[in-house]
C-alpha cells in the first residue's frame, strides 16, 4: 500500500473521511502529537490500528470527539467535574477516563470497562471528526515503543506502506501527548502528565499524581494506565538522564564520558565537547523538541544520549516522565 501525504485542506479531509468511513485508518494532526485514527466504534477498524503500530491489545485507545455533548453517547455517569474541566481545557491536551457505555467496543478500551476521551485542539481534525460522524480512536502514530511523531515526516517513517494516508497539519505545537486523568473521590489522579499541568488542574479540584509518572512500576504493581507499563518513547540509542544541581557538573560528566557516538540534548553549548542536539531554553520548548531530537539522534547514528533532568514543575513533569521512560529508568545522580 502506497502511503500518501496530503496537506490539511478541505479536499484531503474528504479523502480521509472516505477512508475512515470505509474502515481504513489514517494519520491525523493534533496539537500534541500525530494520531493514527480509525472509527472508534468499529472493532475491525480499531484492530487495524493495533496491527499497524504493533501495539499490545490490552493498551486502550483514546476516543477523539468534536463536542462535549458526545460524552453522553459513549460514557456512563459523566462526572460534574469532567464537564467543568472540559469547558476549561477543551479543545486541548486533556484526556479524561470515564466509565464506558456499550456503544464503545471492548477492542477500543483494551478490554476495560472505562474509556478515555479527548477533544483535540486542531481545526482540521475537529472538522474531520464532524465529517465522519463517529469518534476517532487514535493512539500516537508511531510504531509501538518509539518516540511519538510531531510532524508528518516522522509518521511516514513509521507507517509507510501500512496506511493509505497521512494528513499533514505541520509541526505539532505542544510536542508531548495529552495529560491523562481519571476521577477519584474528591478530585482527579494524573496517570500521564502533559501540557495541562497539575498546577492548572488544582485550581478546580484536588490533584494527585500517580506514582508511575516518575517511578518505574514493579512487576507486581498493576498499572492504572496500561500504557505506563511498557518501555516507551525510546530511540535506538541508550538514553541516560543526568540528575545534578549545576551546569558545571553536567558539563564535566559529559566531557569525561562521551565518545564520537555520544549526543547531548542541551540548551547550552559552552564547554561541551560532544555532539549537541537542539533542545530546550524553556520548559515549553523542551516539550516541543524532545521527541524530534530523540529521532534526530538516531538518524545521526547516536549510540548514547545524555540529557540533564528537567525540573518536575509545570510542563517539566511531562518532559521528565517521557525522558525517564526513554531512558528505561537509567538515571545517573551526580
Ligand atoms: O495527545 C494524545 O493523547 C495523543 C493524540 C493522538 O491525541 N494520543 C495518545 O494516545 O497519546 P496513546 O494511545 O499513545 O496514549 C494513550 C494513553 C496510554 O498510556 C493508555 O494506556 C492510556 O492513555 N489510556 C487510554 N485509555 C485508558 C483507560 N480507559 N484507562 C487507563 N488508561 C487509558
Ligand atoms: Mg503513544
Amino acid at each position: 500500500m502506497k502511503t500518501e501525504i496530503l496537506k490539511a485542506v478541505p479536499e484531503s479531509l474528504d479523502k480521509a473521511a472516505w477512508y475512515l468511513k470505509n474502515g481504513e485508518i489514517v494519520a491525523i494532526p493534533t496539537e500534541t502529537v500525530y494520531g493514527l485514527a480509525g472509527n472508534g466504534l468499529s472493532a475491525s477498524s480499531v484492530k487495524k490500528i493495533f496491527e499497524a503500530k504493533g501495539r499490545p491489545a490490552d493498551n486502550p485507545l483514546i476516543l477523539h470527539i468534536a463536542d462535549i455533548g458526545s460524552l453522553y453517547e459513549y460514557a456512563e455517569n459523566v462526572p460534574e467535574l469532567a464537564l467543568k474541566l472540559a469547558e476549561k481545557f477543551w479543545a486541548g491536551s486533556l484526556t479524561m477516563i470515564m466509565k464506558k457505555k456499550d456503544t464503545v467496543p471492548l477492542e477500543t478500551s483494551g478490554g476495560l470497562d472505562t474509556v478515555a476521551f479527548r477533544m483535540p485542539n486542531n481545526i482540521w481534525t475537529l472538522q474531520l471528526i464532524k465529517k465522519c460522524g463517529f469518534p476517532l480512536a487514535a493512539p500516537s502514530a508511531n510504531l509501538s515503543g518509539l518516540p511519538s511523531p510531531t510532524c508528518a515526516e516522522h509518521v511516514f517513517r513509521d507507517m509507510n506502506e501500512k496506511i493509505p494516508l497521512i494528513i499533514d497539519g505541520g509541526q505539532c505545537k505542544c510536542g508531548l501527548e495529552s495529560t491523562v486523568i481519571t476521577f477519584i473521590d474528591n478530585g482527579v489522579k494524573i496517570l500521564r502528565p502533559g501540557a495541562v499541568t497539575p498546577e492548572m488542574l488544582s485550581e478546580f479540584c484536588e490533584v494527585t499524581v500517580d506514582k508511575s509518572v516518575t517511578e518505574g512500576l514493579s512487576d507486581k504493581c498493576k498499572a492504572a494506565s496500561p500504557g505506563m507499563k511498557y518501555k516507551h518513547y525510546s530511540p535506538k540509542a541508550e538514553v541516560y538522564l543526568i540528575e545534578c544541581d549545576s551546569k558545571d557538573k553536567f558539563v564535566d560528566f559529559v566531557n569525561e564520558n562521551s565518545d564520537d557516538n555520544t549526543y547531548i540534548l542541551s540548551d547550552f553549548t559552552e564547554k561541551i565537547k560532544a555532539h549537541i542536539l537542539p533542545y530546550g531554553e524553556t520548559p515549553n520548548k523542551e516539550a516541543t523538541e524532545l521527541f524530534s531530537s530523540l529521532r534526530k539522534a538516531d538518524d545521526m547514528g547516536a549510540k548514547k544520549i545524555y540529557v540533564k533532568a528537567p525540573s518536575k514543575k509545570g510542563i517539566g513533569l511531562a518532559v521528565y516522565n517521557r525522558l525517564i521512560r526513554a531512558a528505561a529508568f537509567k538515571v545517573i545522580k551526580l
